[in-house]
């Protein structure tokens, strides 16, 4: 690890807590700046606090965030999975990630989706690259609304059965993406 890194022994995650929202903003909103990650405001992050899970140190030190939003049982989507950077490379991040996906299975959800910058991270856990609209309820939810959805640089990917959706609605979501696949 780089010099200035946190030094620990093994990280471990929990649910997060109300105390851990103000943590939580101040991460992912040091990402938003260049799109590594979508900005989620403070009092969204307090009301949706039950879907978050926190990375700490074995003294309860903050170390990281991830977050689940279920669509229904055919979908859920990864958000806001992030470590401090001086906290990265000691297995946080997985940790993070294995946890919202043991939870999507035992919740019997048939698929995860997420977009993003770094598929390597995510193909090491399984997950498989898919056209941006083969996930119309992230397109619906998110992509509708961002001015680089004609202009997109991050790979959509998915982790177990792609949900089926009528041909429309699969047609519509790629002319909103604006990206046959
Ligand atoms: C992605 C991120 C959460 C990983 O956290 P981390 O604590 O450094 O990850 P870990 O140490 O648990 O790494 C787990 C494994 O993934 C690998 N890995 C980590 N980052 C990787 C990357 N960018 N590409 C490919 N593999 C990666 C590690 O080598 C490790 O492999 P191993 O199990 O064989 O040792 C962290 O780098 C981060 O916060 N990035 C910025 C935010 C971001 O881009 N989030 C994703 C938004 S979609």
């Amino acid at each position: 690890m780089p010099d200035g890194s946190l030094h620990f022994s093994s990280p471990r995650v929990r649910s997060a807590v109300p105390a851990d929202a103000e943590s939580i903003f101040k991460l992912i909103d040091s990402m938003t700046g260049d799109g590594t990650l979508l900005r989620r405001p403070l009092g969204e992050i307090r009301q949706q606090i039950g879907n978050f899970i926190v990375a700490e140190t074995e003294e309860g030190e903050f170390l990281g965030c991830a977050a689940l939003h279920r669509y229904g049982k055919h979908l859920a989507e990864i958000r806001s999975i992030a470590v401090r950077p001086e906290a990265r490379g000691a297995g946080a991040g997985g940790l993070l990630l294995e946890r919202l996906l043991q939870d999507i299975e035992r919740t019997g959800t048939g698929c995860a989706c997420l977009f993003t910058r770094i598929p390597g991270f995510f193909a090491h856990y399984g997950f498989h690259s898919v056209s941006p609209g083969s996930v119309p309820d992230k397109v619906a939810k998110d992509c509708i609304r961002c001015p680089r959805r004609t202009h997109c640089d991050e790979i959509a990917m998915t982790h177990g059965e792609l949900p089926a959706y009528a041909p429309d609605i699969l047609a519509a979501a790629r002319q909103l993406v604006q990206l046959a696949g």
